[in-house]
């Protein structure tokens, strides 16, 4: 066979092997032990001894040269490869990076930390009390009584061991007063449970405690802070109206109502016609609250209020159904940050 030719047809085997494994049956074909060119050297023996030196010569010229095609195919396909697998792979460093979601506080949380921030700016302290209160500070201490009917009004969740969950925020008035001697400036914002759950109630809500005890606080103090509370509260200059009202831990006490945010007064769904909010329950500390906490009341006096967090709220944002900042829908809650 003619060795020029089995060259050419293996070179052009080489050229077209398109991978390693390709590549590597050609080498065999042509350089392995049964390989043409092997055997082609392996007949040398039967040619006339006086060929033999020159055709022995171009086979091995052949197998060299075929050789070196293979390594530098080899070669090329290997950074073929690479080249492949770095188009494929390619990190768009330009791209924008995944920003982590951004999460933001939840709009009742944030109606709180705005009230912790007009009264902490008059001086008042924040005190957050306690969630699991027992009877004697979420009632008897409030002076109601054990058999009072106000108690009545308080769906109480209670434990097996006779504590609670706080019904108010008001227990933590007691504490302070128990705890701190006057003078007291202290504001509570915290959740309060009730067995409630309708249109207008959940069994979780929030409650922002107010409580100031100095010598000679009067009614007018309490008139003049809640004035100045909705007027930086809401932002805006509503008319109030105090209501006689009744509390068993304050007297005289009050109910405090604003104009109405949505229709200023004129009468909407908001206000149920009445052009008035009811946003807070308030009076001066009843003598006997004082007392049970160790304030004597011939030296001192005070007012206190209680407000609803998730009210003040949706009065705020004119939202008017409360269960939405509970169902902790995304698309409801993110429009507050
Ligand atoms: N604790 C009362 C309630 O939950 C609200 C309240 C009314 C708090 C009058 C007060 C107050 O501090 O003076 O209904």
């Amino acid at each position: 066979m003619d060795v020029e030719k089995v060259l050419q047809a293996a070179v052009a085997a080489t050229e077209a092997a398109g991978s390693e494994f390709s590549l590597e049956e050609v080498r065999v074909r042509y350089l392995g032990r049964k390989g043409e060119l092997t055997k082609l050297l392996k007949g040398l023996g039967q040619l006339p001894q006086e060929r033999r030196p020159s055709v022995g010569a171009a086979i091995n010229a052949a197998k060299d040269e075929l050789q070196s095609k293979l390594d530098a195919r080899r070669i090329a396909l290997a950074s073929e490869q690479l080249a492949k697998k770095m188009a494929t792979e390619a990190v768009d460093v330009t791209l924008p990076g995944r920003r982590p979601a951004r999460g933001g506080l939840h709009p009742v949380t944030q109606t709180l930390a705005r009230v912790e921030d007009i009264f902490v700016g008059a001086g008042y302290q924040v005190f957050a009390g306690l969630e699991v209160e027992d009877d004697y500070h979420n009632f008897a201490a409030l002076n109601i009584p054990p058999q009072h009917p106000a108690r009545a009004m308080h769906d109480t969740f209670y434990f097996a061991d006779g504590s609670l969950l706080r019904t108010h925020t008001s227990p933590a008035q007691v504490h302070v007063m128990e705890h701190q001697g006057p003078p007291i400036r202290v504001i509570c914002p915290g959740r309060v449970y009730r067995r409630d759950s309708d249109l207008t109630h959940t069994p979780m809500f929030h409650q922002i405690e107010g409580l100031v005890i100095d010598r000679g606080i009067s009614f007018a103090h309490l008139k003049g802070t809640v004035a100045d509370f909705v007027q930086r509260f809401f932002e805006r200059d509503l008319d109030l109206r105090f209501r006689p009202s009744h509390f068993p831990f304050t007297e005289p006490s009050a109910e405090v109502d604003v104009q109405c945010v949505h229709c200023l007064g004129s009468g909407c769904r908001v206000c149920s016609h009445t052009g008035w909010l009811e946003i807070m329950g308030c009076g001066l500390v009843h003598p006997t609250a004082l007392s049970m906490s160790g304030i004597d009341p011939e030296s001192w006096s005070g007012f206190a209020f209680g407000m609803g967090g998730d009210r003040l709220t949706m009065l705020l944002h004119e939202v008017n159904d409360m269960r939405l900042f509970f169902e902790n829908d995304l698309r409801f809650l993110e429009q507050f940050n």
